[in-house]
């Protein structure tokens, strides 16, 4: 990342993973969004010397508009691009797919597993497409691209396992809460999908900082925890800004974690991924709606303004589960 030349600390494992990771261009550094996450760093830099170490890694780079991302292949930057794309049709969905060897073999193995498989094997891409419909192969495709590059992080890989789990099934959920509110019918997955790629970036840093330096033990997890969870939500806005995602997306990214401060109050796309991700959180520790008066409350009063009520609410969960499992063993 260009940071200063630092003495050796403790030589690196045998053994240890090198992350494959790498500077993304998200922004110039004049714009106001890299402005704002550079302040809350800086803030935070002062204020919490357990993160300084590792936030004064990121500092330059972000000052340049850089950011450490795992690297994200050609491709799949192709995929992402058509994915919020008015355009995106199974003809350009499947060229950008068939690009990417490693990404075709996987998309056209989901079309043949148990959850899609039809009465023969579809064996190119096209006709897996096909089979999957636009809707879903959208979806599919994304998981699969994302998945096996963005989610994929050697040095955390436990904490990007649950961070994919975490995200997949706030795509679902996402999904299924925006069905019926067009024009974002299709959006729900892909932003439930990337709504906490922030926190990648921080582990992405992380796991330079300690692959290059072996400074483990001067970087706790408690330390990369916290860190992720104030800087996130601003730097996933910058990584869906820099993927080129809409303004409204990369703001619902932003916000996501206070979508009164949208500006836009009638930003449903805001307030139907902060209830995705709510409700996600609360179904990984448990809850289903009945079973704790306190979270029903919560979950009936972020639904409300979706038109949903607790009673759908159950039935809705009992498809993101059925579509997590699917993805789960797919992908
Ligand atoms: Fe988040
Ligand atoms: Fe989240």
């Amino acid at each position: 990342m260009g940071q200063e030349k630092e003495p050796e600390g403790e030589a690196r494992g045998e053994g240890d993973p090198v992350p494959e990771s790498g500077d993304t261009r998200v922004a110039d550094p004049k714009d106001p969004l890299l402005t704002a996450t550079l302040a809350l760093l800086r803030e935070r830099i002062e204020r919490y010397p357990e993160e300084a170490r590792l936030l004064a890694w990121m500092q330059p780079g972000l000052e340049r508009g850089e950011l450490c991302l795992p690297v994200v292949r050609g491709a799949v930057m192709r995929v992402l691009e058509l994915m919020h794309s008015d355009e995106v049709d199974l003809g350009s969905l499947s060229l950008a797919v068939e690009a990417d060897p490693s990404l075709a073999t996987k998309v056209v193995g989901v079309a043949n597993s148990a959850f899609f498989r039809g009465s023969e094997a579809a064996l190119a891409v096209r006709p897996a497409l096909l089979r999957m419909g636009l809707r879903e192969s959208r979806a599919v495709v994304a998981a699969v691209a994302l998945r096996s590059t963005v989610f994929s992080l050697p040095g955390f890989t436990e904490r990007a396992e649950a961070l994919w789990r975490h995200s997949a099934l706030t795509g679902l959920a996402c999904q299924a809460l925006l069905e019926d509110h067009s024009p974002w019918d299709d959006s729900g997955f892909l932003l439930g999908l990337v709504h906490d790629v922030g926190r990648l970036v921080v582990l992405a840093s992380a796991a330079e900082l300690r692959e290059g330096r072996g400074r483990a033990a001067r970087l706790s997890d408690e330390a990369v925890e916290s860190a992720m969870e104030a800087l996130h939500a601003e730097l996933g806005a910058l990584v869906a800004h820099a993927w080129g995602f809409p303004k409204v997306v990369v703001e619902a990214v932003r916000d996501h974690h206070r979508p009164e401060a949208s500006r836009d109050l009638d930003n449903v796309l805001a307030f139907g991924l902060y209830a995705a991700d709510t409700i996600a959180n609360l179904h990984e520790r448990g809850w289903r709606p009945g079973s704790c008066p306190e979270n029903d409350a919560l979950v009936r009063d972020l639904l409300e303004p979706l038109g949903i009520d607790l009673p759908r609410c159950e039935k809705l969960l009992a498809g993101i589960e059925g579509g997590f499992a699917a993805l789960a063993s797919l992908v």
